[in-house]
């Protein structure tokens, strides 16, 4: 693998770009932007970071999706992002638009490629990009978990004073207010979570957790991107190194929990096909109710988009 086109120049796709400069691990990354030499500027930028940083990887920015031929991977985080008082799903009206008309101008110069869907609201644009695009589910697929994942471990490791690296976590549900942390699937360098912090304690991270990217809008008046762009960037590289390792994704469902027809947060193996296997966890009552919940929540999303095409 060679190519990664990421699409939208803004704070996510900048930082997914150039992460994905620094790991060296693919030859050529092209970053798309429809605004005009936006695109050219911040991978030119990036460029004269690499003799400071030092990395091979070509960052090349461009406004035309001819030069986003034959790419392995695209990484779509076109479309606006949300302000104070929003929740991810008022962005539908917009984003719909704008990620089915991506997805198709990518599909017209790339033949088989693995599409990651970052765009909110998450869920229903990933489904929205893999009814476009024609490909098997198994090669479109949205970033969400790893970043909730990642604030939950990210907010345990501040409140118990451990390396954020020794968290391993899985979340489930859609990429909103009712995902779904699961305790009794985090451990510390294998430790249950629940031997290291009293309930409450566990209880407010997980709440902190679900509204974690809303908590980064009130701050700053628009949402995230550090961690939003390593993590599809983390994703690329899974998939361009082969390394089928376990991540929460947002992925197509065909029975699995009770659920099909429809794309949301579960565990699964990430290779250089794209997904190998969807896992299936035993979730216990309250998990899957919480779980259902979700579901529903990302299917009255699913039925907004869908009478925008009808
Ligand atoms: C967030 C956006 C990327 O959670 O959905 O920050």
């Amino acid at each position: 693998m060679s190519k990664v086109t990421v699409v939208g120049a803004g704070n996510v796709g900048a930082t997914c770009a150039n992460v994905l400069a620094h790991a060296d691990a693919v030859k050529e990354v092209v970053l798309l932007d429809i605004k005009g030499d936006f695109a050219k500027g911040k991978a030119l930028d990036s460029m004269q970071q690499a003799p400071i940083d030092y990395y091979s990887t070509r960052l090349t920015g461009t406004d035309n999706y001819a030069d986003t031929a034959n790419s392995d991977i695209v990484v779509i985080t076109a479309g606006i992002p949300r302000k104070p008082g929003m929740s991810r799903d008022d962005l539908i009206a917009t984003n719909a638009k704008i990620v089915t008309s991506v997805t198709r101008s990518i599909m017209e110069h790339s033949k088989n490629p693995i599409i990651i869907v970052v765009s909110n609201p998450l869920d229903v644009m990933t489904y929205a990009a893999h009814k476009a695009s024609g490909l098997p589910s198994s090669r479109v697929f949205g970033m969400a978990g790893i970043l909730d994942t990642a604030r939950y471990r990210a907010f345990l490791s501040m409140e118990l004073n451990i390396s954020p690296k020794d968290f391993q976590a899985v979340l489930m549900g859609g990429h909103g207010d009712t995902m779904v942390p699961l305790p009794r699937y985090t451990t510390v360098s294998g430790i249950p979570i629940t031997e290291l912090i009293e309930k409450d304690k566990l209880d407010a991270i997980v709440q902190r957790t679900k509204k974690g990217g809303g908590e980064l809008v009130g701050l700053m008046g628009t949402s995230a991107w550090y961690a939003p762009g390593a993590a599809a960037a983390q994703m690329a590289m899974t998939i361009m190194r082969d390394e089928n390792r376990i991540f929460p994704c947002c992925a197509q469902v065909n029975g699995e929990y009770g659920l099909k027809d429809m794309f949301i947060g579960v565990p699964v193996k990430l290779g250089r096909e794209g997904i190998v296997e969807v896992l299936e966890l035993k979730l216990n009552e309250d998990e899957m109710a919480l779980l259902n919940d979700s579901a529903e929540h990302v299917r009255q999303v699913m039925e907004v988009f869908e009478g925008m095409n009808s």
